[in-house]
């Protein structure tokens, strides 16, 4: 099966009403554990690279390394899409590569770390909405800057994506009403929102009260736009189990709390649908990798750790994709390639600002 746009799964998704991980990739054993997993319960995948992941991988050994995936899984729905796009070329670039989703990360400017006029976000998202939806992928965008309510800042600034500085309140939880302004120029298929959750293992100093992780925000932002799937950045839980694994064999982690699963479970009742996954897929790795490592100093064989690896991701993403209601769901996706899509959003199916509009001379 070719890789599906973003917005087919999003829009089965609403309709069954469940959640579907996007999971980030940099090697091939994480898309292997993410298939291996996939195919296990049957449920529909969204893999995502961001811009350092792109650099890491090489984008010819990703692509083909999806081909192999799309090859192997017929039966699978999938979907790659670009995470965090700071500027249209990284949208085009992924386009061209053969991704049928992006992110335009408009909330910041192209540098990846100083937070954008709300003018310079409508026109730069809009602007690839109109390139992506003539080929058919999917947008998302951003409204809100990802960030921690409780350290008033952006989480890890890993590969440099993450806003710099002191934000303030009304850049770290979206405005509803500026979310369908957003949504109405703009035309994309999802929108990414700020309600406290932040990149990286230290999203929290304790279990996350309402206060720092405003889930309620989601549901007034859903009732306003129905029709635009939300996207929950910095969703991964940091299991304790596997800080303390990793400390116990020789890390030094600091405490730290994600977001808890019930409180996922209770936004993707409120209109959730993307959920983004990546810091506890590596700390999977790392504390599979860290344990074999001390259980076996004699070992030098990298498949020995990287399989362990490999199972300690496929059984985090297993339990993530039950936990967010995708079991079973990879039969019931409608098989819409980008080319259907590119004819459905010409003939305004999804809206008339979901249209490429015409440049004029
Ligand atoms: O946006 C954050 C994701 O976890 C990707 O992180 O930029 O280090 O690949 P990265
Ligand atoms: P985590 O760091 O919580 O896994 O978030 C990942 C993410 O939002 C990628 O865009
Ligand atoms: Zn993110």
């Amino acid at each position: 099966m070719p890789l599906l746009p973003l917005r087919v799964l999003l829009d089965y998704a609403r309709e069954k009403q469940f959640g579907i991980a996007a999971f980030n990739v940099n090697n091939m054993e994480q898309i292997q554990a993410i298939l291996e997993a996939a195919n296990e319960i049957m449920a529909p995948v969204i893999i995502q690279a961001s811009r350092g992941a792109r650099k890491y991988t090489n984008d010819v050994f990703l692509r083909h390394l999806m081909l192999a995936a799309a090859e192997l899984y017929p039966n699978i729905p999938m979907v790659l899409h670009q995470d965090h796009g700071n500027s249209p070329e990284v949208c085009i670039s992924a386009i061209r590569q053969g991704f049928t989703s992006v992110m335009m990360d408009g909330s910041l400017e192209d540098d990846g770390k100083t937070p954008s006029s709300y003018e310079y976000n409508v026109a730069v998202t809009r602007y690839i909405v109109d390139v992506a939806h003539t080929v058919g992928v999917s947008v998302e965008g951003e409204l809100g800057t990802i960030g921690s309510l409780e350290h008033m800042a952006a989480g890890e600034q890993e590969e440099g994506h993450g806003a710099v500085g002191k934000l303030t309140l009304t850049q770290l939880l979206t405005d509803p009403d500026q979310a369908v302004d957003f949504v109405k120029r703009t035309g994309v298929d999802a929108l990414a929102v700020a309600i406290g959750t932040s990149h990286g293992a230290y999203k929290f100093s304790k279990q996350p009260t309402s206060d720092v992780l405003v889930i309620d925000r989601i549901l007034e932002i859903h009732k306003r736009i129905p029709d635009c799937h939300l996207v929950m950045h910095g969703s991964s839980s940091v299991p304790q189990d596997l800080l303390m694994t990793i400390n116990r064999h020789g890390g030094a982690l600091r405490q730290a709390w994600g977001v808890p699963i019930t409180e996922i479970q209770r936004a993707i009742r409120a209109g959730v649908r993307k959920i983004n996954v990546d810091t506890d897929n590596r700390l999977a790795m790392t504390a599979a990798i860290r344990t074999y490592f001390q259980e076996h100093p004699e070992e030098y064989d990298p498949r020995s750790y990287l399989q362990e690896a490999r199972n300690a991701i496929r059984r985090l993403c297993r339990e993530r994709m039950e936990q967010f209601g995708q079991t079973g769901h990879a039969v019931g996706i409608p098989r819409i390639t980008c080319e259907e899509m590119a004819k459905r959003y010409a003939n305004g199916v999804y809206g008339e600002n979901a249209k490429p509009q015409k440049i004029r001379g």
